[in-house]
């Protein structure tokens, strides 16, 4: 069974990107199948995980509006099982085109269809808008949708017009859509704004915000421009970290099993990277010789 997450926001700039590349590099060290899509025509997902967007021959607008298969479309990327549907610039142009589409809402749903035995979760990464790009992640995530919630004034400004969307869609598109959880991010501990705000989101959502808040992070803010995820490029910095502690708790509250054949994280080494766990065998080996 393959699990398909949305995590969206229509505010920009509020860690959505940053959640899902480093998530799904999580999950993937978990063991667990991933593929990325990426549906923002900014291709920021696409290049934080190492992919030139321009360079690419076909991306998920093929896949969309074509008659291109998304298994021709997904490219595989630095990490082992974290594949990634591309963006590209084209995708600018597709809301207008599906205007006219029948089912306009469900072209990723389809196009996902002949993919997903692959996988066991497919994370989506749409634009920063409520527009058609939008609503085809939302019908297309029986897992519900995910929504990143910057530690910032303002923050709870326009989630009520995302709910009404997310309604909407679940009465009409997908009636398997829910609120799955809400990441806050960006939380800065220097500040009292940051704390008000958490508070504020948890009383307006209860049950559904995640323990874990990921901190402002320096690391976090560079990885993308050495197209890494924070997994590769600084593990053990404070954002690392926390998106790892994130996964954790999206596993148990999801009921999600690390596959302990596939994962490079073993029992004992548990939460140390592969560079170190593989140092620590050889310590280990050594003692006991
Ligand atoms: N926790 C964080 N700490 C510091 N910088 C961050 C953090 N999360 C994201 N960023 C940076 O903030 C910017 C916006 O984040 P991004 O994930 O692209 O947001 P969105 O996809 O919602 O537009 C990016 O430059 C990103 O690298
Ligand atoms: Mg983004």
């Amino acid at each position: 069974m393959t699990t398909v997450f949305a995590f969206a926001n229509q505010k920009g700039g509020v860690g959505k990107t940053t959640t899902v590349v480093s998530l799904a590099a999580c999950l993937a060290e978990e063991g667990l199948r991933i593929l990325v899509v990426d549906l923002d025509p900014q291709a920021n997902a696409t290049s934080s995980l190492g992919l030139s967007p321009s360079s690419l021959k076909q991306s998920i607008y093929e896949a969309l509006l074509e008659e291109v298969s998304l298994l021709d479309v997904i490219t595989l990327t630095k990490r082992v099982r974290l594949d990634l549907a591309p963006s590209s610039p084209a995708l600018a142009g597709a809301e207008v085109e599906m205007v006219g589409m029948l089912a306009r809402e469900n072209l990723l749903r389809r196009a996902l269809d002949g993919a997903l035995d692959r996988y066991d979760f497919v994370l989506i990464d749409p634009p920063p808008s409520l527009g058609l790009l939008t609503l085809n992640a939302l019908t297309a995530a029986d897992g519900g949708v995910i929504i990143p919630v910057q530690c910032e004034y303002l923050a709870l400004e326009g989630l009520s017009q995302l709910m009404n969307t997310v309604n909407l869609v679940q009465e009409h598109l997908n009636p398997l859509l829910k609120v799955a959880g809400i990441v806050l991010t960006m939380y800065d501990m220097r500040t009292k704004l940051s704390e008000q705000v958490a508070e504020e989101v948890r009383r307006h959502f209860p049950g559904k915000v995640f323990q874990t808040v990921i901190p402002r992070n320096i690391r976090l803010g560079e990885a993308p421009s050495y197209g890494e995820t924070i997994m590769d490029y600084a593990p053990h910095s404070r954002g690392g970290i926390s998106y790892r502690m994130l996964t954790k708790e999206m596993m148990t509250r999801f009921g999600i099993e690390h596959d302990q054949e596939r994962s490079s994280i073993s029992a004992k080494t548990e939460g140390i990277p592969q560079n170190q766990s593989s140092t620590l065998r050889t310590n280990l080996w050594a003692r006991r010789r």
